[in-house]
């Protein structure tokens, strides 16, 4: 059944702006998270220590984090590919990791420069090192439903890899819809095989993007299986700079308005957040495409 209450996973600092060709200026990168603190939101993605030269948008990783006032009660996770992405954000003081692997071979070549078993040597060192640090390892799973290069990606592939990432040490696993195809159908199919594999629902969250307009139908399935973490980001930012034709996430916004309807808590304040998506906007140039914004933005 649904969840009582969802947690909302804000990666449009991560996701939304490492795939936007226009430089934000780190200043607006730090208003940016502290506006989404300001709205409630507890979770907040913050950037990735992956190479520079593989994602330039984010390439001020360490000076964005020397820059932000974290507050109390909020998390900041960062992307760490390897034992170099882990060095850095000890480094930066960070307190929370997210490794990112993916399901296909093709996707793991190309965002990884790795295969899908090699990406498990890669990871392993980061997980046991950050976990003796006493650091909170989240583990993303990319190409969950679709590949663009491959096509479908059967469920068993997907229980798998990610039960490898949950054995590693991961705390959680992000089921990522990285081009955005999944329909609910699969959805429910997906976790109820996850659930089958013994994986509890707890350990899991959904990571939608919206290139075809399903994201909250499939969020919605997600839920309706008792699943309590939500990826979004707000105004709907985001793509994959790594996988031709990711458009932008679930956007928070609706997703908020979703969680509301439904009576379910999530502790965010919808005219706060879409206040900075508009800000947001206005720094980027062009409007926030969440539908929700949209409708309350006036
Ligand atoms: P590589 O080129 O194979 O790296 O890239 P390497 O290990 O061979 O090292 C080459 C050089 O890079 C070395 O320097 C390293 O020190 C340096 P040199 O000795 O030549 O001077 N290097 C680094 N420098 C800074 N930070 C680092 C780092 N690592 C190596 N962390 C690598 C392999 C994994 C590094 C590269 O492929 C990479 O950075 N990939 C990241 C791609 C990425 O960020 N993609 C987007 C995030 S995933 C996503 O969006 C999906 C998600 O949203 C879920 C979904 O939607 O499905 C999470
Ligand atoms: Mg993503």
């Amino acid at each position: 059944g649904l969840p009582r209450r969802v947690t909302i996973w804000e990666v449009g600092p991560r996701d939304g702006l490492q795939n936007e060709s226009a430089v934000v200026p780190v200043e607006v990168k730090a208003e940016f998270l502290d506006r989404l603190a300001g709205a409630g939101l507890t979770t907040l993605e913050a950037t990735s220590f992956v190479h520079p030269k593989w994602v330039p948008q984010l390439a001020d990783a360490e000076e964005l984090l020397a820059r932000l006032e974290q507050r109390p009660g909020v998390r900041y996770p960062v992307l760490v590919p390897n034992e170099r992405g882990l060095d850095r954000a000890l480094a930066a003081g960070v307190r929370h990791i997210a490794v990112f692997a993916s399901a296909t071979e093709t996707f793991a070549k190309r965002n990884l420069n790795s295969t899908v078993d090699d990406q498990f040597a890669m990871f392993e060192p980061v997980v046991t090192r950050a976990r003796a640090e006493g650091l909170d390892v989240r583990g993303y799973l990319s190409m969950c439903f679709g590949d663009p290069w491959e096509g479908a990606v059967p469920a068993e592939q997907v229980v798998r890899v990610g039960t490898r990432l949950l054995d590693l040490g991961c705390s959680q696993l992000s089921l990522g819809d990285t081009i955005g195809v999944a329909t609910p159908g699969q959805v429910d199919r997906l976790v109820g095989a996850f659930s089958e594999a013994g994986v509890a629902v707890d350990a899991l969250a959904v990571h939608f993007h919206d290139t075809y307009g399903q994201a909250l139908a499939n969020t919605f399935a997600a839920l309706r299986h008792g699943v309590s973490t939500v990826d979004s980001s707000a105004g709907g930012l985001g793509g994959c700079p790594y996988a031709e034709s990711a458009t932008g996430n679930l956007a928070t916004e609706d997703l908020v308005w979703l969680l509301d309807g439904l009576g379910i808590e999530h502790g965010a304040d919808l005219d706060a957040l879409v206040e900075t998506s508009v800000w947001m906007a206005g720094k980027l140039g062009r409007p926030s495409p969440s539908r929700v914004v949209k409708a309350l933005a006036g």
